[in-house]
């Protein structure tokens, strides 16, 4: 059975159980800044399962596109996906245990034809916040699901709820029998020797859990249901892997044929990454530094270096989104929609990061090799911290790269410096710029670089008086105070803009030294010449075009900063003006 024929042999089922098939909402959640992406097919459906009249009626059943971020670093095994389908039904208030349970096992069984004598199950054990739940056990029973098969768990294994407040409740969860022989004498469902493959997952929503730990009853109760559409495709098809299912295997046989040293792991990556990426992009994210924006960069920098590492050109990548959209597009026309802009958005992320990660790369060499010769074995916080300091390149990165070489990193310095570093550079810019980079992400760090050449502009344009007063970053905005004694013209804010654009466009590299004070001067460098005499301050140089004394940290390349724009120039005190601008 293919991947669409199980989705629909679902939907039917339940529609002839008197459900109405809804189509999957967005993955990204609409109206809810609260979470990046959804998780589970109850996210877009909590306000119906507080009590609002769902328009579809009671009963309900749909498909829903889920990304969990969670366990990205596992990818690669023969199991993990950051993007999956949830086929769900759902009873707003209508049928509870019995009936759910005995539709469950009405389509497993009739429907998809599994051998009642492989299955299992699972219920919740009972605490003080619920009782044992002897009436999803004698459910079981009823179809006919022996006693030895059918297990008592608590909250760890049997309750469900997304986060820390909200609709929840006990579950039961059936699991699939390998037939792998059992890895000792307690091993069951929780197992995680691999004997026991979990299917399918019935929620019985009737608790609320609410901030202050209270969990009172709903004044329904609900079904939620969840099977994982790519797992069960996986087990009705005799395979091991989601990877050798339809849904991966054209792009993971020619990345096989491309590939000029074969790394299973990295194709996984890749097969796994591009399409969790082209799902999100087709949804409208696009790549940047912050929130899901972040997300998605991570999967296309990560899909990017183990193209690499598999030595394909990444010249195919274009022909890999053409040939995913050909694989999907029965299940998931919306890619076939927005084919070029799907791809466009991969490809410039790609070119990106493509030099960041060979300038990156190197350095890591030269750590590896350094290493060695020293016989050990773990790369340190320190120098994961320096390469992402210094080169900007992202830890997790460094850690992958490690980590097939055979390299164990510790992070915990990593942390501690990097937590300082902000700390300092928090503190050095309140001293510096009264205010200063109150947060620092990858987004504050980009305004602070497209600072600096803001700074250069206004000088270029309006003449060297136009100094610094004082800076104010935050994820969405910066702002720039400066010496100037009238408002601006609009043909002088274009120039500036235009200046600034032309500056990222042309990709320049941005490198720190470290010198003293006096050195610092000597070079030309412009900043707050403040600090003690002989003191060493950090230089940040951008290609030839501006050179300031600054804690950092910056992007590496100017090219990562996307858009300049100039939102708003006004006074901000006597013969001082204020610039708010984005970055696009
Ligand atoms: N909401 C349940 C899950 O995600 C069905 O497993």
């Amino acid at each position: 059975m293919k991947a669409i024929e199980i989705r629909n042999k679902f939907l039917k089922f339940f529609e002839n159980h008197g459900h109405t098939i809804i189509p999957s909402s967005p993955l990204i959640p609409e109206n809810d800044p609260s979470v990046l992406f959804t998780t589970a097919g109850m996210q877009p459906l909590v306000p119906y399962l507080l009590g609002e009249k769902h328009p579809a009626g009671k009963r309900i059943t749909d498909y829903q596109k889920c990304l969990r971020t969670n366990d990205i670093d596992e990818v690669g095994d023969n199991r993990h996906l950051t993007y999956f389908e949830m086929l769900g039904n759902w009873s707003l208030g209508d049928y509870f245990k019995e009936e759910a349970i005995s539709m469950s096992y009405e389509l497993l069984t009739k429907e998809f034809g599994i051998d009642p004598n492989k299955l299992s199950v699972t219920c919740f054990a009972g605490d003080e916040d619920a009782p044992r739940d002897n009436v999803a056990a004698q459910a079981w029973k009823k179809v006919g699901i022996p006693e030895e098969r059918i297990y008592f768990y608590g909250k760890e294994n049997n309750w469900w709820i997304a986060g820390e407040e909200g609709p929840c409740g006990p579950d039961t969860e059936m699991f699939l029998d390998t037939g792998k022989k059992a890895c000792g004498p307690n091993c069951g469902p929780d197992c995680e020797c691999g004997k026991y493959v979990e299917i399918w997952n019935n929620v019985f929503m009737e608790y609320y859990k609410s901030k202050d730990g209270n969990i009172p009853k709903l004044k329904q109760q609900n079904v939620d249901t969840g099977l994982g559409l790519e797992r069960m495709t996986m087990l009705l098809q005799g395979r091991k892997t989601p990877f050798e299912t339809e849904l991966f295997s054209p792009v993971m046989d020619q990345l096989k044929s491309l590939a000029k040293v074969d790394y299973i792991e990295s194709r996984r990556i890749v097969a796994e990454h591009l399409r969790a990426s082209m799902m999100i992009i087709a949804d409208g994210a696009k790549p940047s530094n912050i929130d899901r924006g972040y997300v998605l960069r991570k999967l296309i920098r990560r899909m990017t270096r183990h193209l690499n590492k598999l030595q394909i050109d990444l010249k195919e990548l274009s022909n890999l989104v053409d040939l995913y959209v050909e694989t999907l597009k029965e299940l998931y026309p919306e890619l076939e929609k927005n084919k070029e802009m799907i791809k466009q958005t991969i490809l410039e992320e790609k070119d990106k990061f493509v030099k960041t990660l060979s300038h990156g790369e190197k350095e890591f060499e030269k750590v590896i090799s350094k290493a060695k010769q020293e016989n050990k074995n773990v790369i340190d916080g320190y120098t994961i911290f320096k390469l992402y300091e210094t080169y900007g390149f992202p830890p997790e990165i460094t850690m992958d790269l490690a980590k097939e070489q055979g390299f164990q990193t510790d992070l915990s310095e990593f942390d501690k410096l990097f937590k300082e570093h902000q700390e300092k550079s928090r503190q050095g810019s309140e001293q510096k710029f009264k205010g200063g980079l109150a947060e620092q992400n990858e987004q504050t760090i980009a305004y602070h670089t497209a600072t600096h050449l803001l700074h250069k502009a206004l000088q270029i344009v309006l003449g060297e008086h136009a100094k610094q007063k004082g800076s104010n970053i935050t994820s969405e905005r910066l702002r720039f105070d400066f010496t100037h004694p009238e408002k601006m013209t609009a043909e002088q804010l274009k120039q500036v803009e235009n200046i600034v654009n032309e500056q990222i466009k042309r990709d320049l590299p941005v490198t720190c030294e470290e010198m003293t004070l006096e050195e610092a001067k000597d070079a030309g460098a412009t900043g707050l010449f403040e600090s003690k005499y002989g003191e060493r301050v950090k230089v940040y140089t951008i290609g030839d075009f501006s050179k300031e004394i600054c804690g950092g940290p910056h992007v590496s390349h100017t090219g990562e900063l996307g858009h300049f724009k100039i939102k708003k120039e006004e006074s901000s005190s006597a013969g001082v003006r204020r610039i708010k601008a984005v970055l696009e």
